[in-house]
């Protein structure tokens, strides 16, 4: 079996952990979590890694260089997964970064090398992405250990039902003189690939977003018995606000997405007297995305105004924009190169990854993997094709071979 074949049967194995018999969920700092980070350790292990759990519970797996000690090459993406996700999305990358580690175990390298496998990138479960790779930054704040699930249980308590402390979160962040870079592989999420009829890409830069729960108040009523003009229904207020938000979206070029929506008390006859929305909203550039947030404030203002509603947002996630490392980014371009024989295109990446976390403390460099099935992502759908994963690995460790030669 070549290391391409493996990683994609990997990825299945992985695609096997859910919490749901009938989709692949996996969050955060559950039993599936602990089951994916065994596995995952082991292939480190059988990769030539010695493995750690960090504290905000990454899995991280290191060899040492020519000179042991720091600095290290850091390679990997992501374990968990959105509710009903693909297998490929975040785990393609940390199955591949094992599988450099393992075609290199032999070769010195200048520096450390290190592959991690992030927690929580979605924030499917807190609703705050970036957790694992924003604690690797040293960039978790103890507000971050207060949010809670649906469940109602902190991030904190979670943490400590896992077996790790909350308040040693700190312990897992690293020091920019301990990092000579970290790379990323990640199917692209997107068909641009697909249309440009080529298998890899090199990252250019990685969109500005921001999170929001948004709550719309009204007055819960009897649905038979309350005349239209004394109605204050929350949810079509919402509903009205979720049409803005795409006319904002589209007018300002900006990307909106309102992806969870629940109307409460929630009974079949009853005017819902409050509705609870999510927002995700994403830009090339912090300003355009600010400005695409103030429109959508205004609007909701109006809106609500005009229905005798009350609303208000609460912010749950910002990342700013971030631009790919030059050096980085030539290295990643000539691994393809030499994989392909073609100059790959350069593409900005919409969706949000690990390495804007990383940006804060050491350059980052990205591949794309072209998705097959229309560029779908964030669903079962998502594919990829074989032949494109072997030279996305060829690629990545060409790419580790050229930072490598550029650092004696
Ligand atoms: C991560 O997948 C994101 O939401 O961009
Ligand atoms: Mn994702
Ligand atoms: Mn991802």
């Amino acid at each position: 079996m070549t290391g391409a074949d493996r990683a994609l049967a990997r990825a299945d194995e992985l695609g096997r952990i859910s919490a749901r018999p009938d989709a692949l969920e996996r969050v955060h700092l559950s039993p599936q979590h602990a089951a994916a980070d065994a596995l995952v350790a082991l292939w480190m292990e059988e990769a030539g890694l010695s493995t750690r759990l960090d504290a905000a519970g990454n899995r991280i797996g290191r060899r040492e260089g020519s000179v042991p000690g720091p600095p290290a090459l850091v390679l990997g993406s992501h374990l968990d997964t959105v509710p009903d996700a693909g297998r490929y999305d975040g785990m393609l990358g940390v199955l591949l970064a094992i599988e450099v580690a393992d075609r290199l175990r032999d070769h010195p390298l200048p520096f450390a090398f290190e592959v991690v496998g992030f927690t929580d990138e979605e924030g499917t479960r807190f609703g705050n992405a970036l957790f694992g790779s924003r604690a690797f930054a040293g960039a978790v704040t103890p507000e971050w250990l207060a949010v809670r699930d649906r469940a109602g249980i902190s991030m904190g308590e979670a943490l400590t039902a896992f077996g790790l402390d909350p308040a040693r979160i700190g312990e897992a962040a690293r020091r920019p003189e301990d990092l000579v870079g970290y790379l990323e592989v990640h199917i692209e999420q997107g068909p641009e690939l697909l249309d440009a009829g080529l298998p890899l890409g090199v990252v250019s830069s990685i969109a500005s977003a921001r999170r929001f729960a948004l709550e719309v108040t009204g007055r819960a009523a009897h649905a038979g018995g309350t005349p239209y003009a004394r109605r204050r229904d929350a949810l079509v207020g919402a509903a009205e606000l979720v049409v803005a938000i795409e006319a904002i979206a589209e007018e300002t070029g900006t990307i909106a997405t309102v992806g969870r929506i629940r109307a409460f008390p929630g009974g079949v006859n009853v005017v819902p007297g409050l509705a609870r929305l999510s927002l995700d909203l994403r830009a090339e550039h912090d300003a355009e995305r600010d400005a695409a947030f103030a429109r959508i404030e205004a609007e909701a203002e109006r809106i609500c105004a005009a229905r005798g509603l009350g609303w208000r947002a609460e912010e749950l996630y910002r990342a700013d924009a971030v631009v790919c490392d030059p050096v980085l980014s030539r290295a990643i371009a000539a691994g393809i190169r030499a994989t392909t024989g073609a100059e790959p295109p350069r593409l900005f990446s919409r969706a949000g990854h690990d390495a804007m976390a990383v940006a804060a403390v050491a350059p980052i460099g990205m591949l794309f993997v072209r998705c097959g099935n229309d560029g779908v992502s964030h669903s079962p759908d998502e594919t990829v094709d074989a032949g494109d994963v072997a030279v996305a690995l060829d690629a990545f460790e060409s790419a580790v071979l050229a930072v490598a030669a550029g650092r004696p």
